[in-house]
C-alpha cells in the first residue's frame, strides 16, 4: 500500500498563528504537527509516501522532512495550486498511487494510542474500493457526519451539517483505490468550492463498496485553536515510542 499526506490548505482558522508559516509545521506538544500523520502511515507499515503540498512555507516542510530517510520512509512532494478540497488534492497522485491500493491521512490529524496495520490489511484483503474510520465527537457539525438506518447500517456522509444526524464523524483516514481517481474526476465542488472527500465516500456506499471501522484509539485534528491545544495533551499523554 502506499500513503498520501495532504498539507495544503490556507489554515485560515488558525490565524494568526498561521500567516507566515504553515499549519502543518506548528507545533502539537513536543514535535511538528506533521509527524502525526507520518506516524500513522507508518504504523501501518506503509514506506511509500507523497506528501501533497500546499499554502505557505512549503519549502520549510521539505527541509524538515527531506527524502524520509529520517523516518524510515521513501518520500515524494507534489504541489497542489488553490485549496480546492480533499478530493482534489488526492486527485494530483494519480500517477504516484499507480495500480496500488492507499491510505490517505489528512496533515492536521493526530491519532494516538493504536497502530493500524490490521485495519490496513482488512481494507486491502477485502471487496472494498474505499474506506474510513468512524470516531465519535462532540462537535460533529465541524465534520462530515455519518447517517446511519434504523437497522443501523451507515447510508450516507453529509459535509458539515447544520442538523447533524449523529455524534460519529469520518475522520481524515481514508482508504482508496486507483478507481477513487475517476469517481473524483466527475466531483463538482461543495457550497464551500472544494472537491469533498465525503462525496469520494457516499459513491461506494450504495455499491456495498465502502470499508468502516470504529476508530478505538483517541483522535483530533489540529485546524482550529481549541483543537491545537487539544492535540497537544493528547500527545503529551501519549509520548512517542522510542526508536
Ligand atoms: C475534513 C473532511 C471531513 C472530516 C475532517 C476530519 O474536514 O472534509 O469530512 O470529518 O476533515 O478531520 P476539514 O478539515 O476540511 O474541515
Amino acid at each position: 500500500m502506499k500513503g498520501l499526506i495532504l498539507a495544503g490548505g490556507t489554515a485560515s482558522r488558525l490565524n494568526p498563528l498561521t500567516l507566515v508559516t504553515n499549519k502543518h509545521l506548528l507545533p502539537v506538544y513536543d514535535r511538528p504537527m506533521i509527524y502525526y500523520p507520518i506516524d500513522t502511515l507508518r504504523g501501518m507499515g506503509i514506506r511509500e509516501v507523497m506528501v501533497i503540498l500546499g499554502g505557505r512555507s512549503i519549502g520549510d516542510i521539505v527541509e524538515l522532512l527531506a527524502d524520509g530517510a529520517d523516518f524510515g520512509l521513501d518520500l515524494t512532494y507534489r504541489y497542489q495550486r488553490g485549496a480546492l478540497g480533499i478530493a482534489h488534492a488526492i486527485g494530483l497522485a494519480r500517477e504516484f498511487v499507480g495500480d496500488d491500493a492507499f491510505c490517505v491521512v489528512l496533515g492536521d490529524n493526530v491519532l494516538q494510542g493504536l497502530a493500524l496495520q490490521e485495519v490496513a490489511e482488512a481494507f486491502e484483503a477485502g471487496p472494498y474500493d474505499a474506506g474510513t474510520m468512524l470516531y465519535q465527537v462532540p462537535d460533529p457539525e465541524r465534520f462530515g457526519v455519518a447517517e446511519f438506518d434504523a437497522a443501523g447500517a451507515l447510508v450516507g456522509f453529509e459535509e458539515k451539517p447544520a442538523r447533524p444526524k449523529s455524534n460519529r464523524i469520518p475522520i481524515g483516514v481514508y482508504f482508496l483505490r486507483p478507481d477513487a481517481f475517476d469517481v473524483i474526476s466527475t466531483l463538482t465542488p461543495s457550497g464551500r468550492g472544494e472537491f469533498e472527500i465525503t462525496d469520494v465516500l457516499n459513491h461506494y456506499i450504495p455499491l456495498g463498496r465502502l470499508f468502516w471501522h470504529e476508530y478505538a484509539g483517541t483522535w483530533t485534528d489540529a485546524g482550529t485553536v481549541e483543537s491545537l491545544l487539544h492535540a497537544s495533551t493528547l500527545a503529551a499523554n501519549h509520548p512517542a515510542a522510542p526508536e
